[in-house]
């Protein structure tokens, strides 16, 4: 069996069969049930060993915000604009509109009315897949509450419970009542959440979580914050990332201390889950529900997308892993097992991936404090009133 069969279960990473045949056939059931692997685990040692998770409890204490009070939901967003800006950049409808139309162009009967749907019905599917995996954020910290075993992280993981709460809300309300409704959620993120939370060892919830979820989502909103004009949007995006900052922060300090103490044999397992998830987030934004939606042969254009030769296409796929490559080097995943003349595996994997290029950009273990966009506006506020 090669690498690819045994961990991702299709012949190579491009495999479009293997890539569909990851569905989510239930898409009108309104509850999806998973099992819980993990046991719940409490500590009599209550003393406050961890300062550097003690900061970030009490930064994250201080810069609770309330979505009802800080965010103005009165303000008018016009859905086509905000999609058209959002979709602006995205190398791959750019060019499969460009593609000469024929017989192996599935959207060759298609003319602008077409177009412009696919730009509303992208939008509203990306937004709502952070949605869906900002409620994957909310379980797996509150399953991290249960099963880390130290005092300060329990401590730490409910207040990122209350963040990830109100991320829920914040993007139900602005994509039901700005942009008209959320998207099913999509197959590949579905089972990456799904594999989180089988999962019984208490560090790969934050492996899975804290470095590659919302690690990716940390590089996405800043991309999205960066375009975007409209003013709700812009200032939900800053609020949601000030939070992310902390989280990814999170995963990384309490990562580095439990990855410290662990064998070759078990880090390789951390390895193979971080390439694993990589790898279906990168699916996840070949986003076939849209495809099926608008009624095109889905594997044929999951094929164009991933032939794609235009330089900015590899360049977005990229962007993504800003964050997650920095941070798996941070925790020694990247090189661990390696040997004279041999690479480490996940060195390897990432570069396979093209993204191995991030592995000396900022890492998240401590500029959240920078990013903290909350306590900005406070100490702005104060500062106005006095
Ligand atoms: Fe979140
Ligand atoms: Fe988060």
């Amino acid at each position: 069996m090669t690498l690819d069969e045994t961990i991702l279960g299709r012949r190579s990473l491009d495999d479009v069969e293997g890539i569909l045949a990851v569905t989510n056939t239930d898409t009108d059931s309104v509850a999806h049930v998973t099992p819980n692997g993990a046991d719940t685990v409490f500590t009599w040692d209550y003393s406050r060993s961890r300062p550097a998770l003690g900061r970030l409890y009490e930064k994250a204490k201080a810069s609770q915000w309330n979505a009802e009070t800080d965010l103005d939901w009165s303000i008018d967003v016009d859905p086509d604009k905000v999609a058209h800006e959002m979709t602006a950049t995205d190398p791959n409808i750019a060019y499969l509109r460009s593609l000469p139309k024929g017989l192996s162009n599935p959207m060759s009967s298609w003319g602008d009315s077409e177009w412009e749907t696919l730009v509303g019905e992208f939008n509203r599917w990306r937004l709502s897949q952070f949605l869906h995996g900002e409620q994957g954020a909310l379980v797996c910290t509150a399953k991290i509450v249960e099963t880390v075993p130290w005092i300060d992280a329990k401590y730490y993981a409910s207040t990122q419970v209350m963040d990830e709460a109100r991320h829920v809300e914040v993007f139900a309300r602005y994509l039901d009542t700005k942009l008209g409704g959320e998207y099913p959620v999509n197959a590949h993120l579905r089972m990456l959440l799904d594999d989180i939370i089988a999962d019984s060892r208490w560090d790969m919830t934050y492996l899975g979580m804290q470095i590659m979820v919302e690690g990716l989502a940390l590089a996405a909103f800043g991309f999205m914050h960066m375009i975007t004009t409209d003013e709700l949007l812009k200032k939900l995006l800053r609020y949601v990332m000030s939070d992310e900052a902390r989280h990814v922060a999170f995963g990384v300090l309490s990562l580095q201390e439990a990855y410290s103490q662990m064998t070759s044999a078990e880090l390789r397992d951390r390895q193979e889950f971080a390439y694993e998830a990589a790898v279906r987030m990168r699916d996840r934004f070949l986003a076939q529900e849209v495809w099926e939606r608008m009624g095109v042969d889905v594997r044929r254009v999951i094929q164009l997308i991933l032939e794609n030769p235009r330089p900015e296409a590899d360049l977005f796929r990229q962007l993504l892993f800003a964050k997650i490559v920095p941070n798996c080097k941070k925790l020694g995943l990247l090189d661990a097992g390696a040997t004279n003349g041999h690479k480490g595996w996940l060195r390897e994997r990432f570069e396979e991936m093209n993204v191995i290029q991030w592995e000396d950009h900022a890492d998240t273990g401590e500029e959240y404090a920078d990013l903290d966009e909350v306590a900005k506006d406070r100490a702005a506020a104060s500062t106005a009133a006095s």
